[in-house]
């Protein structure tokens, strides 16, 4: 089983939206999945049809003194979900404690699914510092950016160490600012840089309004093509990072 984490390099990034369609991608080429939403705002569940009402989740689960696994939901067979869970204003106050408290079972969590799942993707908040020793544990981390100065100026500032691959997301290829900077972000980064991108594409903003994920909701746009190939990239880098 391996562990990938996609991280925004700031937010609004596509990193929530990617790890859906991706998630859903490596479902339909056989791999059994597992989608764990590390994000306060809980927003991961609703691209598969989860009420918004729902309070499930491992943040719940673990202030409610429950296991972890209660909290998965399967969406189909072989595509499961840890929201992050529904909390209360006090709690989200006190989050630093959570993930703190919770870092130490983390390892432990994740090796007692490796039977059930080939793949874990990991949706991390961007700019959420409390969840990196967490994104550190996993095998494989990838940073999502836009092809715009804010992430350029980012990237720069952002520990190598930290991840192992950046993905261009939002990828408009019409702009003449995004295909410079990711042609100047291909000299500095080589093969860091995924040669694939994920597009800017209004059927990825309508899925989510429809609760559903791009390539459930519309298998032909570009942004389904980029996320069936992404799934297939990690389906290959998976053996690479165990
Ligand atoms: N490839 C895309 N093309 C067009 N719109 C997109 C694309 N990816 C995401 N979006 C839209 O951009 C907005 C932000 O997307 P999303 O929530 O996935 O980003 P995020 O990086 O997870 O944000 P946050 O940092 O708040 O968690 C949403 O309205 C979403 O529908
Ligand atoms: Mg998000």
């Amino acid at each position: 089983m391996t562990c990938l984490a996609f991280c925004g390099l700031r937010g609004g990034t596509g990193t929530t939206s990617t790890v859906a369609a991706t998630g859903a991608a490596l479902l339909s080429i056989g791999a059994k999945v597992l989608l764990i939403d590390l994000s306060p705002e809980n927003l991961l569940r609703l691209h598969f049809g989860v009420p918004y009402v729902d309070r499930h989740g491992w943040g719940r689960s673990w202030l409610d003194g429950h296991t972890w696994h209660e909290a998965i939901c399967d969406i189909q067979p072989g595509l499961g979900l840890l929201p992050f869970g529904g909390l209360t204003g006090a709690e989200h106050k006190n989050l630093p404690d959570t993930f703190q408290a919770f870092l130490p079972a983390w390892r432990d969590h994740l090796s007692t699914l490796a039977d059930c799942y080939d793949m874990v993707l990991i949706d991390t908040p961007a700019g959420e510092r409390n969840v990196w020793p967490l994104i550190l544990e996993c095998g494989l981390r990838v940073i999502t950016m836009e092809a715009d100065p804010a992430c350029f100026i980012l990237l720069t500032s952002l520990p190598r160490h930290t991840y192992h691959h950046c993905l261009i997301t939002r990828y408009d290829p019409h702009s003449r600012l995004q295909r410079d900077i990711r042609l100047s972000w291909q000299g500095q980064l080589g093969d860091v840089l995924l040669e694939q991108v994920i597009h800017r594409d209004e059927s990825m903003a309508e899925a989510l309004g429809q609760k559903q994920t791009v390539g459930s909701y519309c298998p032909d746009s570009l942004a389904a093509r980029d996320a069936s190939n992404l799934a297939s990239w990690c389906l290959t880098h998976a053996g690479a990072h165990p």
